[in-house]
């Protein structure tokens, strides 16, 4: 303990009441160490990464983070620097996403983090701690959905595979991801001028999200999609069921337009469609550490060092508010020094 300074920065997410409102604010300020949970394992942070959740946790949204002040950042990479597990040696690098971390515990967006043994992953070879970052649990729920589809039967010779939110943290590592893989990946995104960016990506055809909503009542629609990736849920999320080609699957992964789903059975029993869900978050350990091997391997994605944007701790809260506006670009990557 005794290299270890006393306090370190970290941003810190307020709540304060206004009448019946309740409010949320953000600064950096000087924590001390013995704040942090006395668990396992102590991390030294160097990079962190930004998340639509971040932004739920940032902005007081209750089913993410029950109780403020409260440090977010579900996303972590960094050094051991104190370890009361024989598995995780003080000088390692690692990783740390989901489970509970920037949840109800202490996040990423800080210089330290105080986490359990079972939720960290040894940085694979192949991988930058910095990289790690730049996929984070977008990066991990993008291989998870695609890992799903191809479970689910998925070839590139069945047809075009959609991508919604595809600007998005999610949605660029996918559409990069399927790509590299062969697919014939179209993307669906509403920002008009991030065709070079798709393309580049690997994308080879985009569509407006309204082309995605405008489709009428009708049980079913045209077959169009051999499988999906879906961010948006909703109306959005249920017009793509019903576009499947027969046996086709959707990986629904996100909410950021709806969580609601108003369904009927017609595209389960009469195309045989499948709607996989995903989760990050509490994915077993082993699970996890074998996607991220993927992903530091036979995954690995050449366009990440593109898709990151670098900020500092002071330049979080601009970030947070961008996602939250559906406004978010490719990948913000905290940097926080080493
Ligand atoms: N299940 C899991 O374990 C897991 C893990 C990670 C994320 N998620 C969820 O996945 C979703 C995406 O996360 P992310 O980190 O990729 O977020 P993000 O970086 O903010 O990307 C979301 C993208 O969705 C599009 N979008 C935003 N608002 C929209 C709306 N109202 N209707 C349609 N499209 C909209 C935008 O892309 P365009 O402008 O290009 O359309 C936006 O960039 C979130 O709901 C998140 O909670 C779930």
């Amino acid at each position: 303990m005794s290299d270890l300074p006393e306090s370190f920065k970290a941003l810190r997410v307020e709540e304060t009441q206004d009448g019946d409102k309740l409010c949320y604010s953000s600064s950096v300020i000087e924590r001390h160490l013995s704040e942090l949970p006395d668990s396992d394992v102590l991390i030294k942070v160097h990079y962190s990464s930004v998340n639509y959740k971040d932004a739920l946790s940032a902005s007081g949204n209750k089913g993410v983070t029950r109780q403020y002040p409260h440090t977010p950042g579900i996303d972590a990479a960094g050094l051991v620097v104190r370890s009361q597990d024989s598995s995780l040696k003080v000088g390692q690098s690692v990783i740390v996403t989901g489970y509970d971390l920037g949840m109800n515990t202490s996040g990423g967006f800080a210089e330290y983090i105080a986490v359990p043994a079972q939720w960290v992953v040894p940085l694979p070879e192949g991988l930058s701690l910095f990289e790690s970052m730049v996929l984070g649990t977008a990066g991990l729920t993008a291989a998870l959905c695609v890992e799903k589809l191809l479970n689910n039967g998925l070839t590139p010779d069945q047809g075009d595979v959609l991508v919604t939110g595809a600007t998005g943290g999610v949605g660029s590592i996918a559409i990069a991801l399927l790509s590299k893989l062969g697919f014939s990946v179209t993307a669906c995104s509403g920002k008009a001028d991030s065709h070079p960016m798709l393309k580049r990506l690997g994308a080879g055809a985009i569509i407006t999200r309204e082309e995605l909503l405008d489709q009428g009542s009708r049980p079913m629609l045209k077959e169009r999609w051999a499988g999906a990736v879906d961010v948006v849920g909703g109306e959005m999320l249920w017009n793509i069921v019903k576009s499947l080609r027969y046996g086709g699957s959707v990986a629904c992964c996100g909410l950021v337009g709806s969580p609601k789903l108003e369904a009927t059975v017609f595209p389960f029993i009469l195309r045989s469609v499948n709607l996989l869900g995903v989760d990050s978050v509490l994915l077993p350990l082993a699970h996890k550490t074998a996607i991220w091997s993927k992903l530091a391997a036979q995954w690995n994605i050449e366009q990440l060092a593109d898709l990151a944007k670098i900020i500092a701790l002071d330049e979080l809260q601009a970030g947070i508010d961008s996602l939250l506006k559906g406004q978010g670009k490719g990948r913000l990557v905290l940097d926080l020094g080493r």
